[in-house]
């Protein structure tokens, strides 16, 4: 998919401020500093389109961003930052969990995953909440460029292990990283496919009405 632009809308404190829209909505997801923002920007080749920070906690918001006029891209705050004040992580897992449960467009959160650790009891405990409200979601194993092929596949195929003792059936499974842009064509690939679903099913719905 050609990204040909990729605009900021607009950052709201809670999901019921966020603007309506029937656009397919992609949403990334994960603990402080695992690098959804540098991801955004990766994905839409733009360098400050979203927010980056060395510092954990940086996106407090929900932040919007329109694709191409056809799609939407949210940045989310990051869960598991422990610095934070009591009362501020309470509101973190309020704005996580409004927006995934209300947000009616969205199609799919990505659940970014640090490539570099072994499984964190956190992510799991998130990956396990998407499951009991079934919302969608695929994983993303970032800053590959920090980590060995090996220990990559080693992390990955633990946190598979991890998630088959509850699951079934695995999400589809991502690796990234921003400096590279490795992932890049596969994530974008993925969501041009849910899209063109969507638009399909779209028209078949409109013919028979
Ligand atoms: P919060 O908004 O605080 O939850 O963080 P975030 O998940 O949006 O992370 P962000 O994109 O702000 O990145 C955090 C730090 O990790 C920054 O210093 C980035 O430069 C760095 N970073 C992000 N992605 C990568 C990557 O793929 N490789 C490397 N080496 N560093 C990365
Ligand atoms: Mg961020």
């Amino acid at each position: 998919m050609v990204i040909r632009t990729a605009k900021f809308v607009a950052s709201y404190p809670r999901v019921e401020k966020s603007p309506i829209s029937s656009n397919p909505e992609y949403a990334f997801i994960g603990r402080s500093n695992v690098g959804k923002s540098s991801l955004i920007n990766m994905l839409t080749c733009t360098k400050a389109l979203a927010k980056v920070s060395q510092t954990p906690g940086k996106t407090q918001l929900i932040n919007h961003f329109l694709i191409n006029n056809e799609w939407n891209l949210v940045d989310l705050p990051g869960y598991g930052y422990a610095k934070v004040s009591k009362t501020d992580r309470k509101s973190f897992s309020d704005i996580i969990t409004n927006y995934i449960l209300k947000r009616e467009n969205l199609y799919l959160l990505f659940v970014l995953i640090d490539s570099r650790l072994e499984p964190q009891q956190i992510d799991l405990d998130f990956v396990n909440w998407l499951g009991a409200h079934q919302i969608p979601f695929a994983l993303i194993f970032t800053k590959t460029d920090k980590v060995s092929s090996g220990t990559l596949q080693a992390n990955i195929d633990a946190f598979r292990a991890e998630m088959l003792s509850t699951w079934e059936e695995l999400p589809q499974i991502f690796t990234s990283s921003s400096i590279t842009r490795t992932g890049r064509e596969d994530i974008l690939q993925y969501i041009d496919v849910i899209n063109k679903n969507t638009k399909i099913n779209q028209l078949e719905c409109a013919e028979k009405i």
